[in-house]
């Protein structure tokens, strides 16, 4: 069996993480404090893909992808209450229309992280407000880019906005509160349901999900009931809190702690799933603020260059579990930081491998998007993770096709796994476009 007929094969990116020149929002701020950011690197000019989007898109499409995950920046568009800019909407539409004439259908997320530094200013996620300031924001692009995508994704991954921003206080707004982290969760739950509504008014065929952060959780020690517990916990709380809030149209505990807000039943109409590790969990009454889990890694793990396990039935067990939703799914982002292209080949064929059977076993999956094309600015580790399939040096912004990305090319090609991989020769980044012909 290979992959399902119009199988979505793609990279994901985010706007902040790749644009260069974005300072007008909460991350840009962030970055200018000394100690937020390994090195002190800045996210001007990642990738400077704000200019080369073109050149990046045929590189891309020369690699056999037929879709493309990108986000639209906030602050760009709405660089104050209420001033919609039609310099920086006209880009936008350039960026789709470049996506849609080179055959990629394209997946475009709302909010990816940024929030204009108005919105920052005035409270960020905590403010209740926020939820009707986002919504006027997507209605907005839906009303001016609605026509150029058919799939979107209203916000990647509120919990791990939650957890870093308000819990572990590592990015913006800094913050160590739970009270607030269940606040900020709350709103970005009710601004999703008045986007939602929003976008499907406009556009009724519109598919619109929020991109999940999954990690599967596992007791450390299997025989003890207290690491069994932390670990029900923690999938509990992280996995399933706003995929339940989402389904129901009411909030779920914890959330309902911070709120009692309903909104609209069902209202995704496909899963993004964000697979990247596994955490194994042990019970630790020093982690009050982390429900008594602390996470740990054995010295014999297969990890990446972040630490992370290497654990491909990861990404079978989460599209198992996510199939009780009873929702198409789409893998939003999948990825390794690994700079020196090592474990990346292996990594790529056995997710996708796990992925393959998942599909098997009848779990239904659309569409992989790669996290990601280009080494890029990776938040608060700056450039020093490199999760590309393509090398790219901030300083020279030259692109350097890597062994894997030849690799997945062949699996976009021949939409399945190869039965033996033999690698095609890397297209050089500054060749000439693509012909109509070459998708095949
Ligand atoms: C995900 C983020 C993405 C990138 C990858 C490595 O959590 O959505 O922007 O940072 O991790």
């Amino acid at each position: 069996m290979t992959f399902p007929d119009g199988f979505l094969w793609g990279t994901a990116t985010a706007a902040h993480q790749v644009e260069g020149g974005n300072h007008g929002n909460d991350w840009w701020a962030w970055e200018q404090v000394p100690g937020h950011i390994k090195n002190g690197d800045r996210s001007d000019p990642a990738c400077d893909h704000y200019r080369r989007y073109a050149s990046d898109f045929d590189l891309l499409k020369r690699l056999h992808q037929n879709a493309h995950r990108l986000s639209l920046e906030w602050s760009r568009i709405e660089p104050t209450p209420g001033e919609f800019s039609q310099p920086a909407i006209q880009h936008y539409r350039e960026v789709l229309q470049a996506l849609v004439d080179r055959g990629m259908v394209p997946l475009v997320t709302l909010h990816h992280f940024t929030n204009p530094t108005w919105v920052a200013d005035a409270g960020g996620w905590e403010a209740p407000e926020t939820a009707d300031r986002f919504a006027r924001y997507a209605e907005r692009v839906a009303t001016e880019l609605g026509g150029l995508a058919r799939f979107w994704i209203t916000i990647n991954e509120p919990t791990v906005i939650a957890y870093q921003g308000y819990v572990r206080g590592e990015w913006p707004p800094g913050k160590r509160d739970l009270g607030a982290a269940a606040r900020a969760l709350v709103t970005m739950v009710r601004g999703h349901w008045m986007a939602y509504t929003r976008i499907k008014s406009l556009h009724p065929d519109a598919q619109i999900g929020v991109a999940h952060h999954l990690r599967v959780f596992d007791p450390a020690r299997p025989f003890m009931p207290q690491d069994r517990a932390v670990a029900a916990a923690f999938n509990r709380v992280f996995n399933e809190t706003i995929l339940k809030s989402l389904r129901l149209g009411r909030l779920v505990f914890p959330l309902t702690r911070a709120g009692s807000a309903t909104g609209p039943a069902h209202t995704q109409d496909f899963i993004g799933l964000n697979y990247y590790a596994r955490e194994l969990v042990r019970f630790n009454r020093r982690y009050r603020d982390e429900l008594f889990g602390e996470r740990v890694l054995p010295a014999d793990a297969p990890r990446s260059d972040l630490n992370w396990e290497l654990y491909p039935e990861g990404l079978f067990r989460a599209l198992r579990s996510l199939s009780r939703e009873r929702l198409p799914i789409i893998v939003t982002e999948n990825g390794i930081a690994d700079a020196a292209d090592a474990m990346r080949p292996d990594f790529l064929l056995s997710h996708l491998g796990a992925m393959k059977r998942a599909i098997q076993s009848g779990v239904p999956v659309r569409g992989y998007f790669h996290w990601t094309c280009f080494d890029n600015f990776e938040w608060a580790e700056g450039y020093s993770a490199k999760f590309g399939l393509i090398a790219c040096d901030p300083a020279t912004q030259e692109r350097r096709v890597r062994h894997s990305a030849r690799l997945y090319a062949e699996i976009c090609r021949a939409n399945d796994l190869p039965v033996s991989v033999e690698l095609p020769p890397a297209p050089r980044a500054d060749e000439e476009p693509a012909g109509p012909t070459d998708l095949r």
